[in-house]
């Protein structure tokens, strides 16, 4: 599917496993989410631009690089929390902007209750990080708020998404691209991912 990229890294198809597995403990769960949130965010940010900049090592004067753009993490609460810290530390200059949505266990819509964004944008590229794309209700409806915000080049970064939830984005953004470590079977009756990894909130924090 156009727009759509599974990762096929040997580290993130194991660690994946390992997340899926329901022996996996919170503590150990978060750990994982983490560090496929790193992999993953480092494959969706291969075309980000860049700056030459001077740089002085010890021995010489040569060429050097830097982000061009700034960039904004948005991770949507609560699952998305657990994929925040691991891509900071990777990029600290990055600004961090989180939306609250639930979804509502009935009809499986996104409910908004939390959104702080500035009157206007600050960042060039918003990456949306949540481990789950499910209907896709609450990535669409992110990425919607987003674009309504002024953000002009966003990108998905999750976990896992259901076939039901690509083409929801497909449809409603087709300009965001989309970056997950698998694509699932299907959706069951309750809008759980099958066989999924259980619900990514519980998990990391221990709610279940
Ligand atoms: C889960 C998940 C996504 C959403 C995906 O969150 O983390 O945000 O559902 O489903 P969708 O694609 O059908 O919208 P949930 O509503 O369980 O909230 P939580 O993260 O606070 O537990």
């Amino acid at each position: 599917m156009e727009g759509v990229f599974v990762s096929d890294h040997p580290l993130v198809k194991h660690k994946l496993t390992l997340l899926r597995d329901v022996s996996t403990d919170s503590t150990k769960f978060r750990q994982l989410v983490r560090e496929l949130a790193i992999l993953l965010t480092y494959e969706a940010t291969r075309d980000l631009a860049l700056d030459t900049v001077t740089v002085e090592t010890p021995l010489a004067k040569m060429q050097g690089y830097e982000l061009q753009e700034r960039i904004g993490l948005v991770p949507i609460l609560r699952a998305g929390l657990g994929m925040v810290n691991g891509v900071w530390e990777m990029m600290p200059g990055a600004e961090v902007w989180h939306i609250g949505l639930y979804r509502d266990e009935r009809t499986l819509r996104p409910v908004e209750y939390y959104n702080k964004l500035p009157i206007d944008p600050r960042v060039q590229v918003c990456l949306i990080l949540d481990p789950m794309l499910a209907t896709g209700g609450s990535a669409s409806a992110t990425a919607k708020l987003l674009k309504g915000w002024g953000a002009r080049r966003i990108k998905f970064v999750g976990l896992i998404a259901a076939p039901e939830g690509l083409s929801v984005m497909r449809r409603d953004h087709p300009d965001v691209p989309i970056h997950v470590a698998a694509i699932d079977e299907r959706l069951n009756e309750v809008g759980f991912i099958v066989p999924g990894l259980g619900d990514a909130g519980d998990r990391q924090f221990g709610t279940g």
